[in-house]
């Protein structure tokens, strides 16, 4: 059977999570709790990056002493808002834990036999901010790394050097003969340029400063911190301390990635896995940025928006359903809070909220309903359009295909005029099968909705009385008709209420 192991990037510690980070990870949620709705056995990772000197910088920007106090505390600030987000991750990797630890030590090693580290002199231009280093032609016209905005520091110093130029035509071959492991297609051409034109061999290692991973054997240096988080993916699914789970989820199948990390992700990664004679991830996706009212988002900006504080006001799954369906997947876009609240009144309170108690407030009280076939065709049709989206990785279009549906069902409604049926003591069949036929079709709906919206969807599913409906599989229950029994309505109250203004 085949497995699904997706993973999002671990965040720096050094900040609390912002809506650009919480659209990372709805995606990676999303599509986690998409493989689970087909049945595939799903390991979805994220976590947190504790080893790098920028933590180490706000932890004393913090005004605390103790690195590994503050790192703990931001870390599980971190965990508690993807908790409170409903986020469905199976686990959650620190960096600085025990299995961690174990992993990079073996990773080394492996790397170290293949005779890929070396020692040399590093002399270059270092943006904390990145935690990546630059060329000079890299930098703005006054000298200044270009997201952060900052003067790099000069590093001169002894270290140890990875070998990644050894892989440049075994990285180009694997691109070619893989050409969706770097996706989507305008990310991978920047990814073969720059593999082409720039790989040259990296710094792995820095002077110990009392802060990251000492080096294995020498612990006057410790390790780089993107080569040391990048091994998170392994190390989380058993890489040097439980062969059997690491032979059961290695390889990934997709790493979720921000556009600016995806040379790290395209080109290092698959080298130090080569390197350690692992086999490469299936996949690296990466999503776009987003701006907020077209402003970068960023601390002095005071525009780092708390997913928290929107979800108090809209709900997670209006959050999650405007993220996804408003900004293409793998592009840029921009978020406000107009347009959020301009698609939750459209959307949902008039959209999905309205025909769910539509049909809820008909349905009550009717004794009689038998599911017609009137709306069978578009719903398996809908169903194969939603299989080929998310499998081509277009979570918005598949959002746009549910929102279809929903019109053919309302223009059913209209058709149909259920209410005037319900006059007519001669229509009862007629309007027993109309009424069948538009709560099957929320039955589907809810279903579609599962790895998008599953609050939602649950609470259509309860409100229908069919609490138990995500125990079966996705092909025995997105059959048309297929209800284990009949619904038992009871009107609930609206699932997107109108926000007063
Ligand atoms: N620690 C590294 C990743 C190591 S993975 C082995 C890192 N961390 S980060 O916290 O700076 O960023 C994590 C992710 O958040 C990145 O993929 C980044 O692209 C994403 N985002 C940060 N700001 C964002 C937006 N404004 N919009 C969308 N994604 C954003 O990089």
């Amino acid at each position: 059977m085949r497995k699904f192991y997706i993973t999002t990037p671990i965040y720096y510690v050094n900040d609390r999570p912002h809506i650009g980070h919480a659209y990372a990870t709805f995606s990676a949620d999303t599509i986690a709790r998409y493989h689970r709705l087909i049945g595939e056995p799903t390991m979805f990772l994220t976590g947190t990056d504790e080893n790098a000197e920028k933590n180490v910088e706000s932890a004393t920007a913090a005004g605390e002493t103790d690195v590994q106090h503050y790192i703990d505390r931001m870390s599980a600030l971190w965990q508690v808002t993807w908790d409170e987000l409903g986020i469905s991750n199976d686990d959650f990797i620190r960096t600085t834990e025990e299995r961690h630890l174990r992993g990079v030590e073996k990773f080394w090693q492996a790397v170290e036999q293949s005779g890929d580290i070396y020692k040399g002199q590093y002399e270059g231009l270092y943006c904390i901010g990145c935690e990546a280093f630059y060329r000079e032609s890299d930098l703005t016209p006054e000298g200044l790394c270009p997201l952060h905005k900052r003067k790099p520091e000069l590093v001169k110093e002894e270290n140890y050097f990875f070998r990644v130029s050894k892989y440049k035509d075994a990285l180009l071959r694997y691109h070619n003969e893989h050409p969706t492991f770097a996706a989507p297609a305008s990310r991978r051409q920047e990814v073969l340029r720059y593999i082409t034109d720039h790989l040259e061999d990296v710094s792995i290692s820095r002077t110990a400063k009392g802060w990251g991973i000492p080096v294995p054997g020498d612990a006057s240096q410790v390790i780089y911190v993107w080569f040391d988080a990048l091994i998170n993916y392994l190390t989380a699914v058993g890489y040097g301390t439980d062969d059997e789970t690491f032979a059961k989820w290695w390889p990934a199948d997709m790493h979720l990635v921000g556009k600016d990390i995806i040379k790290f992700h395209c080109a290092l990664w698959p080298a130090m896995l080569l390197s350690a004679g692992l086999p490469l991830p299936a996949q690296v996706f990466a999503h776009g940025f987003f701006t907020i009212s077209e402003e970068k988002i960023s601390k002095s900006l005071g525009n780092a928006i708390d997913p928290r504080d929107l979800v108090e006001t809209y709900g997670v799954d209006a959050l999650r359903y405007f993220l996804l369906r408003e900004i293409p997947f793998g592009g840029d876009g921009d978020f406000s809070i107009e347009r959020l609240a301009g698609r939750y009144d459209s959307d949902l309170a008039s959209g999905l909220g309205n025909y769910v108690s539509r049909i809820l407030a008909l349905t009550k009280g009717v004794e009689m309903l038998t599911v017609g076939n009137d709306l069978k065709v578009v719903f398996d049709e809908t169903w194969k359009s939603y299989h080929r989206h998310f499998a081509a990785n277009e979570p918005g279009r598949v959002l746009e295909v549910i929102w279809q549906v929903l019109k053919e069902g309302d223009r059913y409604i209209d058709e149909c005029a259920p209410w005037a049926l319900k006059k007519d003591a001669e229509k009862t069949d007629e309007l027993a099968v109309v009424l069948g036929t538009l709560i099957e079709s929320l039955r589907q709906l809810a279903w579609l909705l599962t790895p998008f919206m599953p609050e939602t969807a649950m609470k259509i599913f309860t409100s229908l009385g069919w609490q138990d409906e995500l125990k079966r599989s996705l092909t025995e229950a997105s059959v048309w008709g297929a209800q284990t029994h009949g619904p038992v309505v009871a009107t609930t109250d609206p699932l997107f209420p109108r926000l007063t203004a």
